[in-house]
């Protein structure tokens, strides 16, 4: 979604900016800004609906130079895709603001604001703040203090970075609902709405709280917490690796990703799991206490992250004796739900700060759950600094927007946590030991698989001209199948459904007919004759399919099934390891149908609004 960039530094700014953007990119967005002080503290804006390319372009064209700046990549929500609703966004050529997040009252601020004689020339919620801050330096000379004030009068989310032609040798910035970085740099320092961002030139970084206000000149740095006061911020080192944002040789970002995993599933089990199992303070240092009480988990997420939690449904209460439910944040945060008694909460997310995600841990926080994990990403991020339990998967940056290596870590992340929990639950010592066993074959079942990459490009030349498909799994393959489908639709916008393929013959069976391929995936496990025989049910009624199969399930491909066979792997991995036929099959469709691999249409890499 959208990102921000600013810096206040002694040199020309705008290739700094510019840079962030780029690597901002990955989060989608439709238009691009930047605006600067220039020489004569005059504000200078470029905009751009597009890629940050044609803005790029568009300064080589007609150089921008300043030292303090900000800039914008703007993902739509209050207003079209137009070149006057891309951000920066001015108050009387006086002040220039960015934002990300949405301001839910900014119709009433705006009629108020309109009556004291302000002109607005967009239709976004954001130029509201503009206004509300130059109107709050009526009565006060000090950007912070309007910023304050203006923020007060906010309903809604934002993080948003604040620049004044009067005051030009700084930014004031404030984050409610939607991250904001600082970046510390020598004599120079700058905020990014993602630490990816601020990468080349910095390794500093600052994470801002909920309702923090910050001033940043070149040299200083002043946070100021919601109540207004003084406070001092850890400072973080990042480790993560400055070419995250490079491609690595690869056509695209989620191909490379889809390659990383062997060695991201590998860095996340290195000294996790031992041939003992885990200790459960790989999940904190709190953790042992929590876990050995907990009898239920309530599992939230949205997207990706919801599939890793359906999957990991069937494995704690298969193996670890725990109940478990899992529901899309959207929903959990807007109904009153059951809490178990001794109740985990765990959020799962890639980035750690989608919004409803973030929203369902704050709700449940006064609900009575005994405490909160998250299995995240992004070292630093909102839902890590306010879980009481964090278990980081070491996916390293996940650029494309469609989500691959953050799965595989989070499935393996979440079966040590199945063997975390297991351990005060009188696991079977024989599944235990299946499972310590299993999981360390893992990195090398999924190297041997993706040597199908070939077989499945191939493959896919069969989909390209469809316009609907169905993808069927059961038991723990069931959200796999559902994930194989979210990422063709993603990105070759074709049509994709997953069903429990015990469900078929409730209602999608009348779909079937021969132009609607039937992907199946189906490993050698306790189901594989119940699945055998909905295979016949769609072959009775010529249905076309295409099943990934291990190589001992014995399916033959013949005119209607379509057969691609898998390495040998235990039942117990099959779930991560048949996720990347799938993911390479989505992949190989959409290069096919020439759609943006990277960035689809209309999606976000990070949702941080509602
Ligand atoms: C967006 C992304 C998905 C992701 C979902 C949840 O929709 O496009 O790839 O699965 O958000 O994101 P999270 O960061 O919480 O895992």
């Amino acid at each position: 979604m959208c990102g921000i960039v600013g810096a206040v530094a002694e040199r020309n700014v705008v290739s700094i900016l510019l840079e962030g953007l780029k690597r901002l990119e990955y989060r989608g967005y439709d238009s691009a800004g930047v605006a600067v002080l220039d020489a004569e503290n005059q504000l200078i804006r470029m905009r751009r609906t597009g890629k940050v390319q044609e803005l790029a372009d568009a300064i080589a064209a007609d150089p921008v130079k300043g030292f303090t700046g900000i800039a914008h990549t703007r993902w739509a929500t209050h207003g079209g895709v137009t070149e006057a609703n891309a951000h920066p966004h001015f108050s009387n050529e006086r002040i220039a603001v960015v934002h990300n997040g949405i301001i839910e009252n900014y119709q009433s601020l705006r009629e108020t604001l309109r009556g004291a004689g302000y002109l607005f020339t967009s239709d976004t919620d954001t130029e509201t703040i503009a206004h509300q801050v130059e109107h709050e330096l009526q009565s006060t000379d000090s950007l912070l203090k309007a910023v304050q004030s203006a923020v007060s009068k906010f309903h809604g989310a934002y993080g948003t970075v604040v620049m004044d032609k009067q005051d030009p040798e700084k930014v004031v910035v404030a984050r409610s609902g939607s991250p904001l970085v600082i970046g510390l740099g020598i004599d120079e320092n700058f905020i990014a709405s993602d630490q990816l961002a601020l990468l080349p030139v910095t390794r500093r970084f600052i994470f801002l709280e909920e309702g923090d206000v910050a001033e940043i000149t070149r040299t200083q740095v002043h946070i100021f917490d919601k109540d207004g006061n003084e406070v001092l911020r850890p400072v973080h080192d990042s480790d993560i690796e400055h070419d995250a944002g490079d491609k690595g040789g690869y056509r695209h970002y989620m191909l490379k990703e889809i390659h990383e995993q062997p060695t991201v599933v590998r860095n996340t089990l290195q000294d996790r799991l031992t041939q003992q199992g885990v200790d459960a303070r790989i999940f904190g240092a709190r953790a042992e206490g929590i876990l050995k009480d907990v009898k239920h988990v309530q599992i939230v997420a949205c997207g990706t992250s919801y599939h890793s939690g359906m999957t990991a449904r069937y494995w704690l209460e298969q193996y670890a004796n725990v109940s478990c439910n899992v529901e899309i944040a959207s929903e959990f945060r807007y109904r009153k739900s059951f809490v178990h008694p001794n109740s985990l909460l765990v959020t799962i997310s890639q980035s750690g700060e989608t919004a409803d995600t973030l929203a369902a841990l704050r709700l449940a926080k006064d609900s009575g759950y005994m405490a909160s994990m998250t299995i995240c990403n992004v070292p630093g991020s909102s839902l890590v600094r306010e879980s009481d339990l964090a278990f980081m998967t070491l996916a390293g940056a996940e650029i494309g927007v469609a989500s691959t290596k953050a799965f595989t870590t989070q499935l393996t992340g979440l079966m040590m946590l199945t063997l975390a929990l297991g351990q005060f639950n009188q696991m079977n010592e024989a599944d235990h030991s299946k499972i310590v066993q299993a999981m360390h074959s893992l990195p090398a079942k999924l190297e041997e698989t993706l040597a199908l990459s070939d077989e499945i490009e191939k493959l896919a030349e069969e989909f390209a001209d469809k316009n609907h498909s169905l993808f069927l799994g059961r038991g723990d393959q069931y959200p796999i199948a559902m994930e194989g489908a979210l990422k063709l639709k993603e990105i070759s916008y074709i049509h994709a459904e997953a069903y429990a393929s015990g469900e078929l013959k409730h209602g999608p069976l009348a779909l079937i007919d021969d132009e609607m391929p039937v992907i199946v995936v189906a490993p050698n496990n306790e189901l594989l004759e119940k699945l055998k025989s909905n295979v016949e049910e769609v072959r009775a009624r010529g249905g076309i399919m295409y099943v990934f199969a291990d190589k001992d399930a014995r399916f033959e491909s013949d005119d209607s099934m379509r057969v691609i066979n898998l390495p040998h792997v235990d039942s117990i991995i099959a779930p991560i390891v048949y996720t990347i036929p799938l993911q390479l099959l989505s992949y190989y469709v959409a290069i096919i149908k020439g759609t943006d691999v990277d960035q689809p249409r209309n999606l976000a890499k990070s949702v941080t609004v509602e």
